[in-house]
């Protein structure tokens, strides 16, 4: 049959309806956001959750599957629901960013996100997109490989998704105004979270512990998320080695670390194979910080038991590296490599249509209330984003003028020592919505490049709408004559959020062929907020199934 389909015009959909529909399926749930009393470390308080769960329900899917997922919302802020890494084939409607594709859901109202899963299986996950709702409002997806496909490493014996996240004693909008007001970083978390629990390193969390129970002998798939609002976090298990095996729903070449490092927003699969002592073992995350800001120390838990041990066993802590361990993080992101098998190929693009450079700076603009008269901002090759009052999918799709310009320069507008002496100095930002517009189907390198505006400091990048690559990185200045020479073009990894390391730069490649407003911006939430982000407008391509889809007719409005 598949021979026969090869010959008919429109294949594909031949293809897709005996092999793919009969077992495809749609998968429909039901999201109602609502505020419930949670209890963490003493103290109870109202937080705003996803059918009463923290973390939310994990999204199961199949590769080929239709998701829809009916959002409700019962809270009083206005929400919107990102589905992270999620490509949206010419879906931006359904990717979720507020003011970036739509306006968001009201209190009162729903939004139906309605997508399909193509080409990709693995853990990704969803998170409010809006405030710093997504410290409460997160959850896992999974998706699973098409029916009679395995996966390209040993099956486990079973799958367990770890969740890592932020908790504050304070409501998490109260907290963030006061910093606004202030100008400063707002509060740092009071814990850090598996699986919403912080674990018995914390004051009264033995019952806030979460563990998982294994056998001897067998081997176990964590898809492990990083929910954090602000923190790089490092993973281990002690006395027990990870293999990774995939990175941001993308298979890599498996390579065993003693420890994994994961950054907000990425997701990372590990095999573990229980082949110790039988006991009780504390699986721990703690933040890797390598700039010079104060560091966060702290340690949440988790176990991972051996079947038939009492509680009563005292777990051993693993040893992670230290916070500020810039050798095993660069030397760890070194070993992140594509599959790149004929299955699972790294299509990575070799001719580049369009090179853009942007500078991250971070800076002071005067305030008179704030305490020392300056608000802290950020800006990307000296523009801090303005977000716009309606959606920008929306305005470019209706063609709507004057919400957004797409005269986002392609460099810096002045060159400068990027990673040299600090500049403390305001050099002063232009505020504005300016966009950076994209040929369809055009290929592009961008090269993010950390600076020493007022401090060097890791960012994490996550482009919305498409994965890329991750050919290069290193740590200064970028040079546009030596460093391409050293790229990798063969195997790089593959995923949609990247760490750009502190005092250094990192060059991405992808493919614009995913027409849409996409949102690209730091994924530390602190950041995000004070301005380092902006968005692609990728045009239309020629032939019908180029263009951007017609919007849901429940769309919410401004
Ligand atoms: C939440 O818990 C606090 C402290 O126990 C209590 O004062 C408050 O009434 C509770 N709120 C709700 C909505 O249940
Ligand atoms: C979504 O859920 C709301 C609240 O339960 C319901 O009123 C609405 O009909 C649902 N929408 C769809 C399309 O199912
Ligand atoms: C999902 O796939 C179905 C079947 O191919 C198609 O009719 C539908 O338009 C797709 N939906 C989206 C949002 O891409
Ligand atoms: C932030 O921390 C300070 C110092 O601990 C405290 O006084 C303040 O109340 C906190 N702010 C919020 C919003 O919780
Ligand atoms: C973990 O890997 C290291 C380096 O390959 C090795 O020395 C060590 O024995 C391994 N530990 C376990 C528990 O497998
Ligand atoms: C972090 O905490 C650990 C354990 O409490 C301690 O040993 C270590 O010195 C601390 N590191 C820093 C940089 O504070
Ligand atoms: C890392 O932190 C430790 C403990 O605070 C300190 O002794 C060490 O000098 C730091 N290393 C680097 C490279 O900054
Ligand atoms: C700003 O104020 C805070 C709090 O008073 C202080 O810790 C910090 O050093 C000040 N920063 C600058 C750059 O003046
Ligand atoms: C940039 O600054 C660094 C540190 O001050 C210095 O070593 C380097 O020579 C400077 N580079 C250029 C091109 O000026
Ligand atoms: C940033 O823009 C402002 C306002 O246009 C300008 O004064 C300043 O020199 C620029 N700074 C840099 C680093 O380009
Ligand atoms: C995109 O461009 C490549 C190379 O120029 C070409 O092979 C491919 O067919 C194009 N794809 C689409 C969807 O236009
Ligand atoms: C929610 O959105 C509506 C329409 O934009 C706006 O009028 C309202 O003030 C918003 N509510 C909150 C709590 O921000």
């Amino acid at each position: 049959m598949a021979s026969l389909a090869f010959l008919l015009p429109g294949g594909f959909i031949f293809l897709s309806f005996f092999f793919v529909s009969a077992d495809a399926a749609t998968k429909f749930y039901q999201f109602n956001i609502q505020v419930n009393n949670v209890s963490r470390l003493c103290h109870a308080k109202p937080i705003v959750t996803v059918n009463g769960r923290f973390p939310g329900p994990t999204v199961y899917a199949r590769e080929g599957d239709s998701v829809q997922i009916n959002v409700t919302n019962h809270a009083q802020y206005n929400i919107s629901i990102h589905w992270h890494g999620l490509k949206q084939f010419r879906n931006g409607w359904a990717d979720g960013p507020a003011y970036i594709t739509q306006c968001p859901i009201q209190s009162g109202s729903s939004y139906m996100y309605s997508f399909n899963v193509t080409g990709q299986r693995g853990t990704l996950w969803w998170h409010a997109h809006i405030l710093w709702l997504r410290a409460t409002v997160y959850g896992a997806i999974v998706i699973m490989p098409k029916p009679g496909t395995p996966y390209p490493f040993p099956r486990p014996a079973s799958e367990e998704t770890l969740v890592f996240g932020e908790w504050w004693h304070a409501d998490v909008e109260e907290v963030v105004k006061q910093g606004n007001s202030l100008g400063l970083p707002p509060n740092m978390s009071d814990a850090h979270t598996i699986n919403g629990k912080p674990g018995p390193l914390f004051p009264c969390s033995e019952k806030h512990t979460f563990a998982m129970e294994v056998e001897q002998g067998k081997t176990y798939l964590l898809r492990i998320i990083n929910a954090a609002l602000n923190d790089e976090l490092f993973f281990a298990i002690a006395g027990h080695n990870l293999t990774v095996v995939e990175i941001d729903a993308v298979y890599t070449k498996p390579f065993m670390t003693s420890a994994i490092l994961i950054a907000p927003g990425q997701t990372t699969n590990v095999l573990v194979h229980a082949n110790q002592m039988p006991g009780r073992y504390f699986m721990a995350v703690r933040p890797f910080i390598d700039a010079p800001i104060p560091i966060d120390n702290k340690t949440a838990t988790s176990i991972f038991q051996y079947k038939g041990i009492p509680n009563s066993v005292l777990p051993t802590l693993p040893h992670l590296p230290s916070p500020n361990d810039t050798t095993f993080a660069l030397s760890y992101n070194r070993k992140l490599k594509s599959l790149n098998t004929p299955t699972f190929p790294a299509i990575v693009p070799l001719k580049v249509d369009r090179n853009l450079f942007f500078t991250v700076g971070l800076g002071m603009n005067p305030c008179p209330s704030c305490v020392n008269g300056t608000r802290l901002t950020a800006s990307l090759n000296n523009i801090t984003f303005v977000m716009p009052e309606i959606g920008l999918l929306e305005a470019h799709y209706f063609n709507t003028k004057g919400v957004f310009r797409t005269d986002f320069p392609d460099k810096p507008p002045t060159p400068f020592n990027y990673t040299g002496a600090p500049l403390t100095a305001n050099l002063g930002t232009t505020k504005g919505t300016r966009l950076v517009k994209l040929a369809f189907n055009s290929t592009v390198e961008l090269v993010i490049q950390d600076t020493n505006l007022l401090t060097v400091e890791s960012h994490p990048f996550h482009l919305h709408g498409y994965n890329f690559f991750v050919v290069g990185t290193g740590i200064g200045n970028f040079d546009p004559n030596k460093d391409p020479a050293k790229y990798n073009l063969i195997d790089p990894p593959e995923r949609n959020t990247v760490g750009v390391p502190t005092g250094g730069w990192t060059a991405i490649r992808f493919t614009a062929n995913n027409p849409g407003v996409w949102f690209f911006h730091c994924h530390l939430e602190l950041h995000t907020g004070w301005g380092l982000k902006t968005a692609f407008v990728v045009e239309n391509g020629k032939q019908a199934d180029q263009t951007v889809l017609p919007p849901p007719k429940d769309l919410p409005q401004c």
